[in-house]
């Protein structure tokens, strides 16, 4: 079983920043961390100022003492490298490190993550840090990970950066005449004659707002940006990885991700650190399904691996319009959450509230009182008392889902760019509206990039697939022939690569799914058309196509309109397996039935029915009550969570031990949980 790091235990601890307060406060912080079990820190994440004052002076003093009292008091440490902000003195001598935006301002100093990938002077010195760092701190036995600068983010369209593109489009498309086609440039006269014309899409050029959107009048080289920005921040990230690697052989190195984020193509990133980490930060009533998804997405960069919650706050954040406090139990219960979908770490932002700038208000292990007499600290300390008893149990156990879900940032990129068909399209909400049956239904899943084998799965969805990239068709077409059974919806492949149609919709698919698309009717906000399946008559919404089939089988027809009783989903047999298309946007209550419907053929189940011998669809979803497991080489973790306000029932399926109270349970026995309640049952 592959742990993420050298552990224990679920490591427990996160972002600590002694650097900011006097000594004598850093023994109090280490009191408190042993009371709060306390047991990982991750150190220097914004300390660039500080360990390189000037362009040639190094100062690792202050450093090497946090270093060193953090490891004699026992905790484990994943040291940061500090480049998420430049110093000062870089910005003012070499102007070159700023980034420019959308807009063409050239920025000042100020912020974070405002470094320019493309920059010569940034790269060197950030590598620099990183080696520096890494000889003077690698062989210390406390470092168990190693974390790159901090949620890289954003984009840059400076000159550093412009001329790194040009080169980047040599590399795709060798010749000009290559750039024309991929990007239809003979649309509005915008040929390039040589590589020397192209400047970045920004809204100087091809970009403006309109419904507040950034939209392009050309996909393909807006496509390509996107592609190219992504690129140039990760090799930054991998110079520095380098840089550490030539000191540190084998301690895993990371850098802390935010789930759907939607500038960087966190799925060409995942082969480049060592375990997958991010901060979790969700709304104060984001279902429960909506947090679960951003954890199958972070556990299927690394599909064979747990990963890693790098942040979550305690209480609050300080970010959101209205900061509300996570109540009593919501932070256990999220933790738990987080290690149910493959976490082996709950970790925090932060450890001691600072006193200025704009987290000072957000939440800590340590707040501004400094008292151990608080709520939010005995909940803390609650929590890492019942990790000290879990201990190494669960690390390394990993999920086997036999469903998938495919999500491709470049598919994201080209829906969000389209102009037309409808505004209202929202490619991670469908992929919610799909997971989200499964996940009422217990049905385990990976979110997968389109890159990944579908060897493993009976069932893969692929919501909205605007974009069928080279070859995925047949991927796709393996899949189903080979019995699979594949799933995708309206507004889907239209493009290739570059975002150049293919002919008749779904293109590539049309085969699979037997059917093609001849108009699709945008809807505005609150219009609706109908549609009836399984005898029901069910939501039409957003993109109605109007299907064409071509062998495949009518499951559901419009009830409405001068499309009345054509056909919306279909079901094809191909080879051995089915495709299904759904040509519009449902209901919840759709969702629920389909899904059902599939797994049921392909005779999926979730991990466990709560409703012993429960038979047929059933409306009884138990929402909010989460059910995962985690194998290990010989025993299973059943993780039951009840996120709703009421009291949820299920009945287990196995005999076991609830490894939270040590209660021995049996098979069929009736398990009620309240709100918050979190069981882990062990099996052999
Ligand atoms: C992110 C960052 C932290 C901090 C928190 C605040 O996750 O990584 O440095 O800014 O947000 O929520
Ligand atoms: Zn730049």
């Amino acid at each position: 079983m592959k742990r993420i790091f050298d552990h224990n235990k679920i490591a427990y601890g996160g972002d600590y920043n002694p650097e900011q307060w006097p000594e004598e406060v850093w023994q109090e912080d280490m009191r408190m961390f042993k009371k709060a079990h306390i047991d990982i820190v991750t150190l220097n994440v914004f300390s660039w100022a500080a360990l390189q004052p000037s362009e040639n002076v190094y100062d690792f003093e202050k450093l090497d003492k946090i270093i060193k009292l953090c490891s004699e008091n026992g905790l484990k440490i994943c040291l940061a490298t500090s480049t998420a902000t430049h110093p000062a003195w870089m910005a003012r001598k070499y102007p070159e490190v700023l980034r420019t935006d959308i807009q063409g301002r050239k920025h000042k100093f100020g912020g974070r993550e405002n470094s320019c990938p493309n920059s010569p002077v940034f790269r060197k010195y950030s590598a620099r840090l990183a080696g520096k760092l890494a000889e003077r701190y690698g062989s210390n036995p406390s470092i168990v990970a190693w974390h790159i600068s901090n949620e890289y983010s954003g984009e840059c369209y400076c000159e550093n950066c412009e001329k790194a593109f040009r080169v980047w489009l040599k590399d795709r498309y060798k010749t000009i005449d290559e750039v024309n086609r991929a990007w239809d440039s003979a649309f509005w006269g915008h040929t390039f004659y040589d590589f020397d014309d192209i400047v970045l899409p920004s809204e100087l050029t091809e970009h403006f707002s309109m419904y507040g959107r950034e939209r392009t009048t050309f996909q393909g080289i807006s496509l390509d940006y996107r592609r190219f920005n992504s690129e140039s921040i990760l090799n930054c990230y991998r110079l520095e990885y380098d840089a550490i690697r030539k000191y540190v052989p084998d301690t895993p190195i990371t850098t802390n991700m935010m789930g759907f984020y939607y500038p960087l193509d966190y799925h060409k990133w995942a082969p480049f650190v060592d375990f997958a980490s991010w901060d979790s930060y969700p709304g104060p009533d984001e279902p429960d399904g909506h947090i679960a998804l951003s954890h199958e997405l972070i556990k299927g960069l690394k599909r064979d691996k747990p990963f890693c919650l790098m942040e979550q706050t305690p209480s609050v954040t300080n970010w959101h319009a209205y900061n509300k406090l996570k109540r009593p139990g919501d932070m256990r219960r999220l933790s738990y959450q987080a290690v149910a979908h493959g976490s082996d770490t709950v970790m925090f932002f932060q450890m001691r509230r600072s006193i200025g700038a704009c987290e000072k208000y957000h939440g800590a292990v340590i707040d501004h009182a400094g008292s151990e007499d608080t709520r939010v600290f005995r909940e803390i300390t609650a929590l890492g008392e019942e990790l000290d008893r879990l201990g190494d149990r669960t690390l390394g156990s990993l999920a086997k889902p036999k469903a998938a879900i495919v999500f491709d940032w470049d598919n994201w990129w080209g829906i969000s760019y389209s102009a037309g068909p409808s505004i209202l399209i929202d490619y991670h909400e469908e992929l919610y509206r799909y997971y989200n049956a499964l996940h009422k239904r217990h049905i385990a899943c990976d979110v997968i990039g389109t890159s990944d084998s579908l060897d493993r799965y009976d069932l893969v969805i692929a919501p909205i697939l605007y974009m069928v990239k080279d070859g995925y068709d047949e991927k796709i077409s393996e899949f189903v022939k080979n019995g699979g059974s594949f799933v995708t919806t309206y507004f889907s492949g239209y493009v290739g690569d570059s975002d150049l149609v293919y002919g008749a919709y779904p293109g590539k698919l049309r085969d699979i799914l037997g059917i093609w698309v001849e108009e699709s009717d945008a809807l505005p906000e609150g219009e609706e058309n109908s549609f009836t399946y399984d005898g029901k008559s069910m939501p039409a919404k957003v993109l109605c196509d109007i299907i064409r089939p071509e062998g495949a089988e009518v499951l559901g027809r419009y009830e409405k309109d001068f499309y009345s009783g054509e056909a919306v989903i279909t079901k094809n047999s191909f080879g051995e397996g089915k495709a299904y298309y759904v040509g519009t946007e449902s209901g919840e209550g759709f969702y629920d039935r389909l899904i059902y419907d599939i797994t049921k053929e392909k005779g999926i189940s979730g991990v466990m029915d709560p409703a012993e011998g429960r038979d047929g669809f059933s409306e009884e979803m138990f929402d909010g009550l989460e059910i995962t497991r985690r194998f290990s080489e010989d025993k299973e973790y059943t993780f039951i969570i009840n996120h709703s306000k009421d009291d949820r029932s299920a009945v287990l399926d196995k005999d076991g031990t609830e490894l939270l109270s040590g209660r021995s349970l049996k098979k069929g026995e009736k398990l009620t949980l309240k709100h918050n309640d979190v069981m882990i049952i062990e099996t052999i």
